[in-house]
């Protein structure tokens, strides 16, 4: 039998109760995976993403999807979940690492106890989050051999697969952003770390880098949301909003075999934004 998806197996997405997150849980339902781990703090927001992939998807598919309650800041949710997720389907060959949050403020006008709630769900969170998905990966076989009737070629197999959402705010500065810039900066640099740790192994570890997307983190209240129409969108040479689901698609071709050859990589999906800086 032939198979009918890029992305056979079991996707986990965190940060999926919204935003980027939800529209990549749902992106990976839409090409045809049909065993996804959804986690969130927010379960009510993980239950309509549940409801909106069975939607999308009908029921008269294999879909199963399992919804995990977790806050990435906490190491001992953060191993629940992934142990949940492993005995619930036994493998993980697609972990996207969505959640985050953003705290805008000059240095001298930060708090440290915000300094931290960044680091410890944008940094910290990410890092705990992979290194529990990088432990699954290495103790399983390669997907080719567990999907037999995706026939993956041999040389583009993969144990799996780590996107991690970064930012372009790794790579340029923004006013008022110092520790979420830093934060995602050092997501940027565990990735590729670990995208050269794992090569070996068959497990690639990537970085989407999103420009300004339409979520509810960028219409956090009037002033903000049009701060960011008036200057980052403007600095944007496509000069739009991105759409969560630009972000996702992304995100699920980069997990899949047809991103064989990408590791260690961090992908701008921005409309231009990084590579027009100077504009
Ligand atoms: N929206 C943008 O313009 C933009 C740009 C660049 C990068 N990003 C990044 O994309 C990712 C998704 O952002 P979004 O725009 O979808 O925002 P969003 O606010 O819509 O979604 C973020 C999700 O993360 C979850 N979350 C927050 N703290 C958590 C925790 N401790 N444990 C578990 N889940 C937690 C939230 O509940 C929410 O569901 C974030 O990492 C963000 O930094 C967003």
């Amino acid at each position: 039998m032939t198979s009918k998806t890029d992305v056979p197996g079991v996707a986990l997405i965190s940060g999926s109760g919204s935003g980027i997150g939800r529209a990549t849980a749902l992106a990976f339902a839409q090409a045809g995976c049909t065993r996804l781990a959804l986690l969130d703090l927010n379960e009510a927001g993980l239950s309509t993403t549940k409801e909106l992939i069975e939607e999308a998807v009908g029921s008269n598919t294999s879909l199963k999807v399992h919804i995990f309650k977790c806050d990435v800041s906490n190491p001992d949710s953060v191993t629940r979940a992934y142990t949940g997720v492993k005995e619930t389907f036994s493998r993980l060959d697609y972990a996207v690492h969505c959640a985050g949050v953003i705290y805008f403020g000059r240095s001298t006008d930060f708090s440290l106890e915000d300094f931290d709630k960044q680091n410890n769900v944008n940094y910290r969170g990410l890092w705990l989050c992979s290194r529990e998905a990088l432990r699954i990966m290495r103790s399983q076989s390669l997907d080719c051999d567990a999907y037999p009737e995706a026939q993956i070629p041999p040389t583009r197999a993969q144990r799996g697969s780590i996107v991690n959402i970064s930012s372009g705010l790794a790579l340029v500065s923004q006013s008022n952003c110092p520790a979420y810039s830093g934060a995602k900066a050092g997501a940027l640099a565990v990735t590729r770390s670990d995208g050269i740790d794992y090569a070996s192994e068959r497990i690639r570890v990537n970085a989407v880098l999103p420009g300004i997307v339409d979520s509810p983190m960028t219409n956090p209240d009037p002033e903000t949301r049009k701060w960011l129409e008036t200057n980052p969108v403007q600095s944007t040479p496509m000069r739009r909003f991105g759409l969560p689901e630009e972000i996702a698609d992304v995100c699920v071709f980069l997990a899949g075999n047809k991103a064989s050859f990408v590791t260690g990589a961090g992908w701008c999906v921005d409309g231009g934004f990084i590579a027009g800086m100077a504009y």
